[in-house]
């Protein structure tokens, strides 16, 4: 039967995200648009900014938060391109991004004597195999699989090395033991389906004595570059942007914090992702056609939902075609490099309700298809 209640919202995209329940233009209305940044009132919105994620996200006093260019991906290779090289790097790749970092530091920067440890789309590598003596680069949760780390508890306190962690799809959605990273980094158009072109880098203190005590041999773009002489560039920290960002973009991040707020901050936000991941529970459990990507369960992904259906990769499309033609589900295709199959976003700007709906809707397009 073809149901006949629609999501309110069908924007499943894993990125840019979809804004936040009842979002309005009329939110940027404070955007100190034509100023300049530098001005008294710009930099205090890109200060405040800083300050809430501090709050909101309960970081260490002692971490710094920085707005950078170029979304998570400027902000991970800002840390990458002034970090690491002094010690060996292990390195963590079992989907697509990660696989992108592994590129990255192999092949872009060259460093010797690096491990790179793989597992295929759907598990997790031995995380065991970590030599915390090196730095060690992963992402929190894998995007195009949908499987995450479980824990910080394979990461011990005193490593020698640090820690560089990719949280994009993760932060504001998973509980994350931020002692255990020295650099955590997203994007604002994920978890908060903020706008692109902005990334956060977070640091620890040993990240800084890092950056302090190390000048690495390759040049660095301005846009990579955080000190100044042998100085930390400290602006950056309180809203001094290397150059010049989007104030638009800087306000819709404000409202979207102001939303986690109004839903419980951190803990509000964990309880709406893991309300969501529990509706493709209850989904997979009582219908045997569809099954999660990630094999096992402590590992399973509470925002980028994979899927694999009991269909070929044609039938899938097309199952994904019927869902956006009805307006029921945009972008719920899995990622271009990740085996056919489909991926819902489940971070807290959806609300859960519309999963339901959505869910199904896709029983609908599955006996259709099939
Ligand atoms: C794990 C991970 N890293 C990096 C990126 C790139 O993010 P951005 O486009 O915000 O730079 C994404 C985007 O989906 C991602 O999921």
């Amino acid at each position: 039967m073809k149901p006949t209640v629609k999501p309110k919202n069908p924007n499943f995209s894993s990125g840019p995200c979809s804004k936040h329940p009842g979002y309005s233009l009329d939110e940027l209305r404070d955007a100190p648009l034509g100023r300049s940044h530098r001005s008294v009132g710009g930099k205090a919105k890109l200060a405040e900014a800083i300050d809430k994620t501090k709050q909101l996200l309960g970081l260490p006093p002692d971490y710094r938060v920085g707005i950078v260019p170029a979304s998570d991906t400027g902000a991970f290779e800002m840390a990458m391109w002034s970090l690491l090289g002094p010690r060996g790097v292990d390195v963590f790749v079992w989907e697509s991004f990660s696989k992108g970092w592994s590129v990255d530091i192999t092949q872009q920067l060259k460093l010797d004597n690096v491990q790179v440890h793989t597992a295929e789309y759907g598990k997790l590598p031995d995380l065991g195999q970590a030599n915390f003596d090196n730095d060690v680069v992963f992402v929190w949760n894998g995007t195009t699989s949908g499987v995450k780390v479980p824990n910080g508890d394979w990461i011990p306190d005193d490593r020698a090395g640090l820690t560089l962690c990719d949280a994009t799809s993760a932060i504001f959605a998973m509980d994350v033991p931020y002692h255990k990273l020295d650099v955590i980094t997203y994007s604002w158009q994920k978890v908060l389906g903020g706008e692109a072109a902005h990334g956060v880098l977070i640091l620890s203190p040993r990240a800084v004595e890092r950056l302090l005590s190390y000048d690495p041999p390759w040049p660095l773009p301005k846009v990579f570059r955080m000190k100044k002489g042998a100085d930390l560039n400290e602006g950056i920290f309180k809203g001094s942007t290397i150059n010049t960002p989007s104030m638009l973009a800087n306000e819709d991040y404000l409202a979207a914090l102001n939303w986690v707020e109004s839903v419980g901050g951190l803990s509000g936000m964990i309880g709406r992702s893991d309300a969501s991941l529990k509706v493709w529970e209850d989904f997979v459990a009582t219908h045997p056609w569809i099954d999660f990507l990630a094999e096992e369960k402590e590992n399973r992904s509470s925002t980028s939902v994979c899927l694999k259906v009991d269909l070929p990769g044609d039938k899938i499309k097309q199952m994904v075609k019927l869902l956006a033609d009805e307006g029921v589900a945009y972008d719920c295709n899995s990622y271009r490099d990740a085996p056919p199959g489909l991926r819902f976003w489940c971070g807290g700007t959806v609300d859960t309700s519309d999963l339901e709906i959505a869910t199904q809707w896709l029983e609908w397009a599955y006996n259709q298809v099939k």
